[in-house]
């Protein structure tokens, strides 16, 4: 432990904090939250250990039987805390244009009345945690430093997997380094001799953010994406705001390498919301008859994509590791995935099997026949079948280290990022929506991306399997007004085509679409190889595909089945496009384009009405 002080006592920090602003930035959060001890977090394994043998004292954490899964621990939330809260995420823009019509918005003046109150005195009783990170490769011109004061340590250790933490961040920072401030707080006072609860929080939830002045403040959830405040905070919503200011892009997007048997290899970046598949994509294993390539993983959530000098566009994964949803993950479905989590690993809200490892839905045909669910309760098939109780939560997540994952790509921690060939977009849809569409140039494929509709998932609170407009995957996420988002990714295609570079080629998909009785139809996973090759061979002008309403769109014939069962009938499911169902689905292009009205580019209204014709045609 470094540097326990009493906030009376004033702040000091140890020796390797250099930089002034941080110091008086700590005093000043000190003062008004009143933590009892300030933690400089150090980003070594023995604070790792030590946390996580606090939380196991505590009741935060349980660990893990150490034979069947060394070093790694299970946290059960409060059963209210378990997802991202998009109800009570704010964007605090002076100008409330300038967060736009999807994001709430609150005057910054009225925003910082409501944060003094709550903050003031919220870490009582209480540990903050001084945790330093680097988003993006310690030192490199495309990473931003951000500092989270926490009083959560379940927040310190996913925060120490998640991304570059502690002692090296600081030799970077130096003595007048740039940093993001970042306050967290569960919103959960100890008063003198007060017992802690498991998972504290609190029922009023803040996740604010002040683009202008880049600060975040998190009041109320220890849950991931509000708590762990380098990742959506600000690794999109703010960094979002920064790549408008300075000409890149910060997007909800899976960044993965393909090599194919001739040592070709390509990078694609692919935007699919929340709970739709990036981290599955991300570390996807070709199937049958596709030996000899290979796919690998740069990151699964988050690209920092900036134009190099020659044109082409490269991306970095600014994180560090993985926050991945669970249920649904086998050794079938993901088995790189499953390597990850072997051991190191952090789960929360996954169930507990009497042998003291973990079980999620989807894990196995057979579940277990006894288990302890999320909420601590006894689970058993037969009960689940009597009240329809999951054993795991449904956005039941693990945390893991990058270094884990058996196919990291070679660059994934490369400053200067990797060249991307190809965009993707795609949502979760059970009806409508095509399994792969090419965009026929630059334009129309923003125009797919904006007007991209999903149904909800577990991921953040509220109702699920409602189909909601999520354009570029980034309705949660985009720091500033939607609109101006669009444009700005215009801006981008026109700047680079008229530097004489080839743009990336964009595509939309669908792994979702069901059949009658609501099974998917498409194999998915790793059989998505297939479309992923298809895109690569249409880069490469190899593969063919006929137009339709919009865009290309491969026949049956035009994919390799090369070691599949998949049959023609089965593809024209999932790729007949309905015209009824699409009129349908433009009158919601629509009505997003109404609300963005005020900002909205002409060339996507353009777009539209090309597609509302040919459609009436
Ligand atoms: P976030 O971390 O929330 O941003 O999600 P993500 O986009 O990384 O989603 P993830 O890959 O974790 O997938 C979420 C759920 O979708 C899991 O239950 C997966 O098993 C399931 N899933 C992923 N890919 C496929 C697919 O190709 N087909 C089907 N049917 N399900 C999939
Ligand atoms: C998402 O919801 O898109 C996530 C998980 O990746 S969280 O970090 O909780 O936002
Ligand atoms: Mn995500």
């Amino acid at each position: 432990m470094n540097a326990v002080l009493s906030p009376s006592a004033g702040s000091t920090a140890p020796s390797w904090v250099k930089n002034q602003k941080l110091i008086g930035w700590v005093d000043d959060i000190t003062r008004l939250t009143e933590p009892e001890q300030v933690v400089w977090c150090d980003g070594s394994d023995a604070e790792y250990d030590r946390l996580c043998a606090l939380m196991v004292v505590g009741g935060t954490m349980r660990p893990l039987n150490a034979a069947k899964r060394p070093n790694s621990f299970l946290a059960l939330s409060d059963p209210s805390d378990v997802a991202r809260v998009e109800d009570r995420t704010f964007i605090c823009s002076e100008q409330k244009e300038d967060a736009g019509p999807t994001n709430h918005w609150i005057a910054p003046a009225e925003m910082r009345n409501t944060l003094d109150d709550l903050f003031t005195g919220s870490m009582r009783g209480r540990t903050m945690y001084v945790v330093a990170f680097s988003m993006g490769p310690l030192g490199s011109p495309i990473a931003h430093i951000g500092v989270e004061l926490s009083d959560s340590p379940y927040v310190a250790v996913n925060m120490q997997l998640m991304t570059r933490m502690g002692r090296a961040v600081y030799d970077v920072l130096g003595s007048n380094g740039h940093f993001v401030p970042c306050v967290h707080s569960v919103g959960k006072p100890l008063g003198v001799g007060e017992k802690d609860v498991a998972w504290p929080c609190n029922a009023t939830k803040y996740i604010v953010h002040f683009p202008e002045t880049r600060e975040i403040w998190s009041y109320g959830s220890g849950y991931g994406g509000n708590a762990l405040l380098g990742k959506k905070c600000f690794a999109l919503r703010i960094a979002s705001t920064m790549g408008r200011d300075e000409g890149w892009l910060a997007e909800h997007m899976l960044i993965l390498g393909v090599e194919n048997p001739q040592g070709v290899k390509h990078y694609v970046a692919a935007a699919f919301p929340s709970a739709c598949g990036k981290t599955n994509f991300a570390m996807l294993i070709p199937p049958k008859g596709f030996e000899g390539w290979k796919v690998t993983t740069i990151g699964d959530d988050i690209a920092w994509i900036k134009p190099g000098s020659d044109g082409k566009l490269y991306a970095i994964n600014p994180e560090a590791g993985y926050f991945g949803v669970a249920p649904g993950t086998n050794e079938k479905t993901n088995f790189n995935c499953m390597a990850s989590m072997r051991s190191n690993t952090l789960f929360t809200n996954v169930a507990l099997t009497d042998d003291g490892d973990v079980w999620w839905e989807g894990l196995t045909k057979e579940a277990p026949a006894h288990l302890i669910d999320w909420q601590g309760k006894d689970w058993t098939p037969a009960i689940a079948r009597e009240t329809g109780a999951k054993a795991a939560h449904p956005n039941a997540r693990f945390t893991v280290a990058a270094t884990q994952n058996p196919v990291l790509d070679a660059d994934w921690d490369n400053p200067a990022g990797v060249p991307i060939s190809a965009f993707i977009f795609g949502g979760r849809r059970s009806t409508t929506v095509p399994l792969v569409t090419e965009a026929r140039n630059w334009v129309e494929g923003v125009y797919m991306a904006a007007t991209m509709g999903s149904e909800t998932t577990a991921a953040a609170a509220g109702q699920q399997g409602i189909v909601r407009r999520d354009p570029f995957a980034m309705l949660p996420f985009c720091g500033y007004n939607m609109a101006d988002y669009f444009g700005h990714w215009l801006t981008l295609g026109d700047k680079l085509q008229a530097s004489g570079s080839k743009l990336p080629a964009i595509f939309t998909v669908n792994w979702f679409r069901t059949d009658a009785d609501g099974k998917f139809v498409w194999p998915g996973f790793g059989e998505n190889m297939r479309v992923l090759k298809w895109m690569l061979d249409r880069i490469d002008g190899k593969a063919n595909g006929v137009e339709h309403i919009f865009g290309v769109t491969p026949r049956y014939e035009d994919l390799s089945w090369d070691g599949a069962d998949f049959t023609r009938a089965q593809f024209d499911t999932i790729t007949s496009i309905d015209t009824a169902a699409w009129r349908a689905e433009i009158e919601l292009h629509t009505e997003l384009f109404t609300k963005l009205a005020h900002h909205l580019p002409q060339a996507l209204s353009e777009v539209k009405e090309q597609l509302a014709n040919r459609l009436a045609a």
